[in-house]
């Protein structure tokens, strides 16, 4: 054997043995650590180039070329080799911190509607689906409309201190959602047919009273609207709320908006009468202030307090509970 045939054979070697070695490393460090073994300044290859002193001017460029094949080779396999052993790597990293599926997992908090909001969303259809607009008028009211103009006289109790928050102008915070039919008959002309949800206002605070709490006012104005198209109403209106089998009775009562007045009650079988709302004829008067000239006319009106709907309905014996918002009361409106 020549001393080039030598060298080649030895090139050839460390080759295949480097390609065993970099086949055997398992992880990315022991696979460049057999790099640098064979390919680093002091490695194999460059040691076996090393020797060359024997080979004539003309061998030395034909084993210089075959040094750099297995180098080059060499390069391919351990770029190979590095892919896959990153590859296993992070699977195998993967595989350690994967997700249990099967773990127990903390559930989002779900929300419940409030009993008030239930309450009022059900009036609302109710009214919504017969044709009603829905009305809003403002919190702070003047006194004209709040008083005056529902006809209630300047010495009639409602005034009150002791019922009445007065603002220092002279205004009030209103005390019932009457104000609204005022309004809304200003803006609107006859035939016409509407409610007005909203808060009120009064200087009142026990366990079935409370200083803020929400009306439904209602109103409905024509040709020849009567008594009879007011109890139909409140009739059906207490059925979809509360149940088919309730047994409904009218009071005489007194409003000053209204004339003639009726205080609403219905009974569930075998329990007491329990009084739900206030109504009546819509008082010439009120159609006078409002603008509209009462010998055309007629109207029925009345007013009603979602609490004490929501607390027969419900069974909830203290008002207060509407407005804490204790969430062990509220998840049972789920
Ligand atoms: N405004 C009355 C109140 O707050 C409720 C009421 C009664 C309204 C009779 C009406 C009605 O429209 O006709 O006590």
């Amino acid at each position: 054997m020549t001393d080039r045939e030598q060298i080649e054979k030895q090139l050839r070697e460390a080759q295949a043995q480097a390609e065993a070695d970099f086949a055997a490393a398992d992880s990315p460090q022991t696979l460049y650590e057999a790099k640098t073994k064979y390919l680093g300044k002091k490695g194999a290859v460059k040691a076996i180039l090393r020797g060359l002193g024997g080979l004539s001017a003309e061998e030395r460029p034909l084993i210089g070329q075959i040094a750099n094949e297995v180098a080059d080779a060499l390069e391919i396999v351990y770029d190979a080799r590095l892919d896959v052993l990153k590859r296993s790597e992070s699977e195998a990293k993967l595989a350690q911190d994967s997700i249990d599926v099967s773990f127990p997992g903390t559930w989002p908090v779900r929300g419940a509607r409030h009993p008030l909001a239930l309450m009022l969303e059900e009036i609302e259809e109710f009214f919504y689906s017969m044709g009603y607009d829905i009305a809003e008028g403002p919190e702070i009211e003047q006194e004209w409309y709040n008083f005056d103009a529902l006809n209630i006289p300047a010495d009639h109790p409602a005034r009150d201190m002791q019922d009445t928050f007065w603002m220092k102008n002279g205004g009030v915070l209103r005390t019932h959602t009457s104000p609204v039919q005022i309004r809304y008959m200003q803006s609107h002309q006859p035939p016409l047919r509407m409610i007005a949800p909203g808060r009120v206002y009064r200087c009142d605070s026990d366990v079935t009273h409370s200083p803020m709490f929400t009306q439904v006012e209602g109103l409905v104005v024509g040709e020849d609207v009567s008594f009879r198209h007011l109890i139909g109403t409140l009739e059906a209106l207490l059925k979809h709320v509360f149940e088919d089998s309730i047994e409904i009775r009218l009071r005489p009562s007194f409003f000053p908006f209204t004339e003639p007045s009726a205080e609403v009650d219905l009974r569930r079988a075998g329990g007491d009468w329990m009084e739900v709302l206030g109504c009546g004829m819509v008082n010439p008067a009120v159609f006078e202030s409002a603008g509209y000239d009462s010998s055309k006319v007629t109207g029925f009106a009345f007013g009603l307090g979602i609490e004490r709907f929501a607390m027969i309905k419900y069974g909830i014996r203290d008002i207060r509970l509407f407005y804490e918002n204790d969430v062990r009361f509220l998840r049972q409106f789920r």
